[in-house]
């Protein structure tokens, strides 16, 4: 019996829909605790391609309780489409989900928003998903958002709607935005009807998973995007709006940090990123083409489908990251990518006004202007996907892995060798004390 928290270490996509998908095999419960359906979590089962938005995906394990945190932002019209297209597959979702009453909603004002203000960004735009994640928030803590208790009472929903829908027509005009937005009686019709397909699935999730826990259940608590994308923690303010770092998961489900006995950092064995902001380590050219279409699945955004940035490892980014999640052990996804290189770089530092620096700057230009020192490796020219033991792999991806483990000053636990389930290898187990 244990909780465990599984983040992304990097700017997201690291791989943790597989790794959550390997440890929800044990879990009794698995929560997710922030973002929303910004989100694009893939998992391979055999010849299917199963990607997830805002539905955990342990919901792929039958019998696994899959919990949507206080700390999520719904869309419920992505949320409704997500279930109907799990549905035909085969995936059974009463008594199986359930979502939090706190949680938040996003409604198409928000989505609307979303867009025009990054667009009126310009030069400084973050590249958001646009699915209203920001715009979600930005209403939360302003304290007019719509809660899902709020949104399944037609009476609360029409009374903050009202207000809702004339501030935001406001906004738009003084944005000079042409976006038309819906009648509140539309909105309310169309939304009243989610709100009916949600309503079997809403309960106190922050009672229930303390009472798992209680009961001596395993639960899995999993982020979405990364730690470099933490609204305090990431490169601000190309960073997304809600808290991906470990910390997030109490904040987001409600449970105490007392109670969580691990957390696993998810590390790619390279760098992406997607959307603006920087990127000390990227590449361009034919090695980012290389890293980019190697392999069964290509670096292309779930969500959106934009090209991923990419670039060599940057322990700066990890070791930071292992810091601020406290970190007890990394999954380093990815590996077999790396498979076709000869010479493999690693950023162990950056140099800064004649000093190399081992943290992340806070200040963006700082970071702007940091060059990457690298260490430079052989590669292994051989063909790792789909190995199973650590001693297997060539003695040059067993020295990248202890060297990745080196750097972030923190054990390896898994390895993934491809997107297939069988395509890993266990270090250690992870749901042993
Ligand atoms: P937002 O979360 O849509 O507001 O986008 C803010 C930033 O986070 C943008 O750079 C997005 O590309 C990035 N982002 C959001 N979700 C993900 C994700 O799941 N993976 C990678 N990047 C993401």
């Amino acid at each position: 019996m244990a909780a465990i928290i599984v983040v992304g270490t990097q700017w997201g996509d690291e791989g943790k829909g597989k790794i959550i998908d390997i440890l929800s095999r044990q879990a009794d419960v698995i929560a997710r605790y922030q973002g929303g359906n910004n989100a694009g979590h893939t998992v391979v089962v055999g010849e299917e391609e199963f990607t997830f938005h805002l539905i955990p995906s342990g919901i792929l394990h039958p019998g696994k309780k899959c919990v949507i945190g206080s700390g999520v932002v719904i869309d419920p019209q992505g949320l409704i489409e997500e279930i109907e297209e799990l549905e035909p597959k085969g995936i059974a979702f009463a008594g199986r989900l359930f979502i939090s009453d706190r949680a938040h909603i996003t409604m198409p004002y928000h989505k609307v928003l979303d867009r025009v203000i990054d667009e009126k960004r310009g030069k400084g735009k973050i590249g958001t998903t646009g699915r209203g994640i920001g715009t979600t928030y930005m209403d939360k803590t302003a304290r007019v958002g719509i809660r899902v208790c709020d949104f399944l009472d037609r009476e609360v929903l029409k009374e903050k709607l009202e207000i809702g829908l004339s501030e935001k027509n406001d906004l738009l005009r003084r944005l000079n935005s042409h976006h038309h937005l819906d009648s509140e009686k539309k909105m309310l019709d169309e939304y009243t009807g989610y709100a009916e397909r949600m309503k079997p699935f809403v309960t106190d999730t922050s009672f229930m998973v303390n009472e798992a826990i209680r009961n001596g259940e395993n639960v899995l608590f999993e982020g979405a995007q990364g730690a470099l994308l933490d609204i305090n923690f990431g490169t601000y303010p190309y960073v997304t709006s809600s808290h991906p770092i470990s910390g997030g998961a109490c904040v987001g489900v409600g449970v105490g940090p007392t109670r969580i006995d691990k957390v696993v950092g998810v590390v790619k064995a390279y760098t992406t990123r997607v959307g603006g902001g920087p990127f000390p380590t990227e590449l361009e050219g034919d090695l980012a083409e290389t890293l980019r279409n190697a392999g069964p699945i290509g670096e292309y955004g779930r969500t959106t489908g934009r090209p991923r940035r990419c670039g060599w490892f940057d322990a700066v980014v990890v070791r930071q990251s292992a810091i601020i999640n406290g970190l007890d052990c990394i999954a380093v996804t990815r590996l077999d990518i790396l498979d076709r290189f000869s010479k493999i770089k690693m950023c162990v530092g950056y140099e800064y006004g004649g000093r190399t620096l081992r943290e992340f700057p806070s200040l963006l230009k700082v970071v702007e202007s940091c060059k990457p020192v690298y260490e430079e490796m052989d590669g292994w020219n051989e063909d790792t996907s789909g190995v199973r033991r650590f001693r297997d792999l060539p003695m040059n991806a067993r020295r990248y892995l202890e060297k990745i483990s080196g750097l972030a000053e923190t054990e390896l636990c898994m390895v993934s060798t491809g997107p297939g389930r069988e395509q890993t290898i266990k270090v250690k187990d992870v749901w042993r004390p």
